[in-house]
């Protein structure tokens, strides 16, 4: 990832990734273990934020602001140990209320940043799209990124996949 991106990331989230909270979400692992909560909320913040842009070329007003700081707290619910500890069915249902709440509680979210949160397992989880741009932008970013943790996977132990060879 560029590191122009990732420094307009801090920017506009800096307090977020420079906070106790997030911290925690450096121990908190994410699909592909070697990874964590924190590694992919930046993650999806810097793609959102290059999504957002080029959406803003194009004549769809977006808040850069709006996306990086959901983007970097849409899965900080993970963090609150009753939803880790919970199933995986569960957890996915109950982390974007648990992240608005605390984005809200914790960050001062606003209130499309909080829809963006709690939209972004859409339509996994919730059958309710998002009501803003900025969460269509991190619901994407989140699953592209997620694309990205499959492909590391994949690539760590092609031979158990069958994909042995593929340019994956
Ligand atoms: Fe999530
Ligand atoms: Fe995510």
């Amino acid at each position: 990832m560029k590191d122009g991106i990732l420094k307009d990331v801090m920017k506009m989230g800096g307090d977020i990734v420079n906070s106790e909270r997030f911290a925690k979400a450096k121990n908190v692992p994410h699909h592909s273990k070697d990874g964590s909560i924190a590694a992919h909320s930046l993650e999806t913040a810097c793609y959102a934020l290059l999504l957002a842009r080029w959406l803003n070329r194009h004549g769809v007003e977006v808040s850069e602001e709006d996306v990086v700081r959901a983007s970097l707290l849409h899965d900080i619910g993970m963090t609150e140990d009753d939803v880790f500890l919970s199933r995986s069915s569960e957890k996915a249902h109950t982390h974007p209320l648990e992240g608005a709440r605390i984005a809200r509680e914790e960050f001062g979210a606003n209130e499309t940043q909080m829809d963006a949160i709690m939209q972004h397992m859409w339509p996994c989880c919730t059958m309710v799209p998002p009501h803003h741009a900025a969460g269509w932008v991190l619901t994407t970013a989140d699953k592209l990124c997620s694309l990205n943790d499959v492909k590391r996977i994949f690539r760590r132990n092609p031979r158990q996949w069958g994909i042995e060879g593929s340019t994956l």
